[in-house]
C-alpha cells in the first residue's frame, strides 16, 4: 500500500497518454505538464500501470491532453493490467465514434468535459463544436460507460448562469441502464485566470438548497447534492480537498506528479522492475498538501 507522510493513501492513478489536443481552452492546465518530451508507447504505459497496481493503485484514470487523439487508445485500455475501474477523460470530440469501441477494449466509465451548450459561449470558451461533444456523450450513453460524468468548470460571467440547464442535460441523458452526473468545478486561481474566478460556493449553496440527498465522497471530501433525479458534484479545491487526496499523476513522457499545482516531478522514464517500484514511492514520499 502507497501512504504518503501525511498519512494519505494512494489509491488513484491519471496517466497522461498525449499533450496533443484539438481544442484550446481558456483555462487549460495542461495536467501540470509544462513542455513534454516523446510520448510513453503502449508499453511503456502499461508497465507504470503495472507497477503501481503492485503497489495497491485501485483505480486508473487515462488523461491527456486529449486521450482519444492516440490511434492505440483502445489497445492501451484492453492492455492494461486489471483495476477495480478504468476511466478516460475526453473533450468529448471524438467521442461519437469511439464509444462503443472504448467500451469493448474494456473501458468503465467517462467524464466528458462540457462547459456550456450554447454554441456560442462553448466555442469562446474551448473553440470547438458543442454538437459534436454532445453527440459524443449521448454515444458513451449508448455505450454504457456508466456513469458519464459531465465536467462543467465554472468562469465569471461565461457560464456561471447556465448551472440548471446542465443540469436539466445531464438528467435527459440518464435511464435505468445509465445514470448521468454533474460535476461542477471551480476554476483554478492562477493569475492569468483571475478575471474568470468565481467562487462556486454561492452557486453550491443554491443547490443545495434544492437537494433531497446529501452524499459525501471519499475522493477529495467532494459533496454530491441529489436533485430529483440528477446528480451533482461541486469540486473546490481547499484544505479538505488536499487532506482527502488520494490521487498520483504520470506525465505524458513518463514523470511522476506528486501533485498537479508543484513543479516536482520523479523522472520514470525506462525504469523498470525494482527501480520503477523505487521511483512511486520517491514520489508518494515528496507527496505534500497544497492547500
Ligand atoms: N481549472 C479547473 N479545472 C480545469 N481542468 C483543466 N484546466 C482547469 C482549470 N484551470 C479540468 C476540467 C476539464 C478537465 C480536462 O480538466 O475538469 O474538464
Ligand atoms: Fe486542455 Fe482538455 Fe481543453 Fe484540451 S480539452 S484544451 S486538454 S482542458
Amino acid at each position: 500500500m502507497l501512504v504518503d507522510e501525511y498519512g494519505r493513501r494512494i489509491t488513484n492513478l491519471r496517466i497522461a497518454v498525449t499533450m496533443k489536443c484539438n481544442l484550446r481552452c481558456i483555462y487549460c492546465h495542461r495536467e501540470g505538464e509544462k513542455e513534454s518530451g516523446k510520448e510513453m508507447s503502449l508499453d511503456e504505459i502499461v508497465e507504470i500501470a503495472e507497477a503501481f497496481r503492485e503497489l495497491g493503485i485501485r483505480k486508473v484514470k487515462i488523461t491527456g491532453g486529449e486521450p482519444l487523439l492516440r490511434r492505440d487508445i483502445c489497445d492501451i485500455i484492453s492492455s492494461m493490467p486489471e483495476f477495480q475501474e478504468i476511466s478516460i477523460t475526453t473533450n468529448g470530440t471524438l467521442l461519437s465514434k469511439l464509444a462503443e469501441d472504448l467500451k469493448d477494449a474494456g473501458l468503465d466509465r467517462i467524464n466528458v468535459s462540457l462547459d456550456s451548450l450554447r454554441s456560442d459561449v462553448y466555442r469562446f470558451i474551448t473553440g470547438g463544436d458543442v454538437e459534436k461533444v454532445v453527440d459524443g456523450i449521448i454515444a458513451a450513453c449508448n455505450a454504457k460507460l456508466t456513469p458519464v460524468k459531465i465536467n462543467m468548470v465554472v468562469m465569471k460571467d461565461l457560464n456561471d448562469d447556465q448551472i440548471e440547464e446542465m443540469m436539466e442535460f445531464v438528467s435527459s441523458l440518464n435511464s435505468e441502464e445509465v445514470k448521468a452526473i454533474l460535476q461542477v468545478i471551480e476554476v483554478l486561481r492562477l493569475k492569468s485566470l483571475e478575471k474568470y474566478y468565481v467562487d462556486i460556493s454561492k452557486v453550491e449553496r443554491k443547490i443545495a438548497s434544492m437537494a433531497e440527498a446529501v452524499v459525501l465522497r471519499e475522493m477529495h471530501f467532494r459533496k454530491q447534492y441529489r436533485v430529483g433525479d440528477v446528480v451533482v458534484e461541486f469540486v473546490k479545491p481547499c484544505k479538505e480537498f488536499c487532506m482527502h487526496c488520494n490521487r498520483i499523476r504520470v506525465t505524458s513522457d513518463g514523470k511522476i506528479k506528486p501533485c498537479l499545482m508543484k513543479e516536482e516531478s520523479i523522472d520514470a522514464r525506462g525504469l523498470r522492475g525494482k527501480e520503477l517500484i523505487e521511483a512511486i514511492k520517491k514520489a508518494v514520499k515528496i507527496r505534500k498538501p497544497y492547500y
